[in-house]
C-alpha cells in the first residue's frame, strides 16, 4: 500500500514572532504548492496564530508541539485542544523525547494527550524511541513496544487510522548522529508489527511512521527510500527553509 510521505518540522523552542513569520513566508514561497507530500510545521505556541495566517491558502499544515489533556481550568502554563483549534492547528506532536526526559511525560500522559487530541478532531504525531543506554542494553524492542502500546491504549481502530508515529531514537536527536538506514527500517518494521498486533494488518499498513533524529538534506534521500519510512519529523533542519525543502524534495 502506498502511503503518502509526511514531512513535519518541529521548531522546538526557537523563533521569535518575527523569525517565525519570516521562516513561514520562505516556506510558503518554496514549498507552499507541493501537494504530493504532506507538509506541516510546528512552531512554538506564541507563534502559532501568526504562522497559521501566513500558511493560509498554501498546502502547508499547522501543528503544535504539545497539548494538555484537560479541557480548561487551573493548569498554569498549559494549552488545551480547543485553544489550538482556535488558531487553526491540525496536528499535535505528543510524547516527544524532550517532553519525556525533561518534563516528566509518561506513557500514561502520552495516552491522555492522544485521546484528547483525537477527541478534538486533531491529528496526533506520536513520538517513540529508545535512548542510547536502552539500545546498548538490547531494550530497543521492549521500550518501543511499551511506548506504542501505551500511546494507543483505549484508542479505537478508526481513531488509530488518524495517527502518525514518529520513530526518534533519542541518541540521534540534535546530535548529528543518524540511525543507519538498516537501523531505521528495522525499527519501523518492528513498530508496524506492534500496530498490527494491537489492531490489524490494514491499520498497520495505513499508519505513517516518520523517522526523526538528525534528518538533513544529505541523508534524507536514503532514509525516505526505505520501505517503512513514510516521512520525517525534522528539528534542526526545519529552521532553514532551503534545508527543509531539501528534505521535502526527495520525499
Ligand atoms: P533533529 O530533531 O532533527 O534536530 O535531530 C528531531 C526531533 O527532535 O524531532
Amino acid at each position: 500500500m502506498a502511503r503518502k510521505k509526511f514531512i513535519a518540522g518541529n521548531w522546538k523552542m526557537n523563533t521569535t514572532i518575527e523569525e517565525a513569520r519570516s521562516l513561514a513566508k520562505s516556506l510558503v514561497d518554496l514549498a507552499g504548492k507541493i501537494a504530493d507530500v504532506d507538509i506541516a510545521v510546528c512552531p512554538p505556541y506564541t507563534n502559532l496564530a501568526a504562522v497559521g495566517e501566513i500558511l493560509k491558502g498554501s498546502t502547508i499544515h499547522l501543528g503544535a508541539q504539545d497539548v494538555h489533556w484537560e479541557a480548561k481550568g487551573a493548569y498554569t502554563g498549559k494549552v488545551s485542544t480547543a485553544m489550538l483549534k482556535s488558531v487553526c492547528v491540525e496536528y499535535v506532536i505528543v510524547g516527544h523525547s524532550e517532553q519525556r526526559s525533561y518534563f516528566n511525560e509518561t506513557d500514561e500522559t502520552v495516552n491522555k494527550k492522544v485521546k484528547a487530541t483525537l477527541a478534538a478532531g486533531l491529528l496526533p504525531i506520536i513520538c517513540v524511541g529508545e535512548t542510547l543506554d536502552e539500545r546498548k542494553k538490547g531494550l530497543l524492542h521492549a521500550v518501543v513496544e511499551r511506548q506504542v502500546k501505551g500511546a494507543y491504549s483505549g484508542i479505537s481502530e478508526a481513531d488509530a487510522l488518524k495517527t502518525t508515529i514518529a520513530y526518534e531514537p533519542v541518541w540521534a536527536i540534535g546530535t548529528g548522529e543518524v540511525a543507519t538506514p538498516t537501523q531505521a527500517n528495522e525499527a519501523h518494521i518492528f513498530i508496524r508489527s506492534i500496530v498490527e498486533a494491537i489492531y490489524s494488518k490494514q491499520v498497520a499498513e495505513a499508519v505513517r511512521i516518520q523517522y526523526g533524529g538528525s534528518m538533513k538534506p544529505d541523508n534524507a534521500k536514503d532514509l525516505l527510500a526505505l520501505s517503512d519510512v513514510d516521512g520525517g519529523l525534522i528539528g534542526g533542519a526545519a529552521l532553514k527553509a532551503p534545508d527543509f525543502l531539501g528534505i521535502i524534495k526527495p520525499a
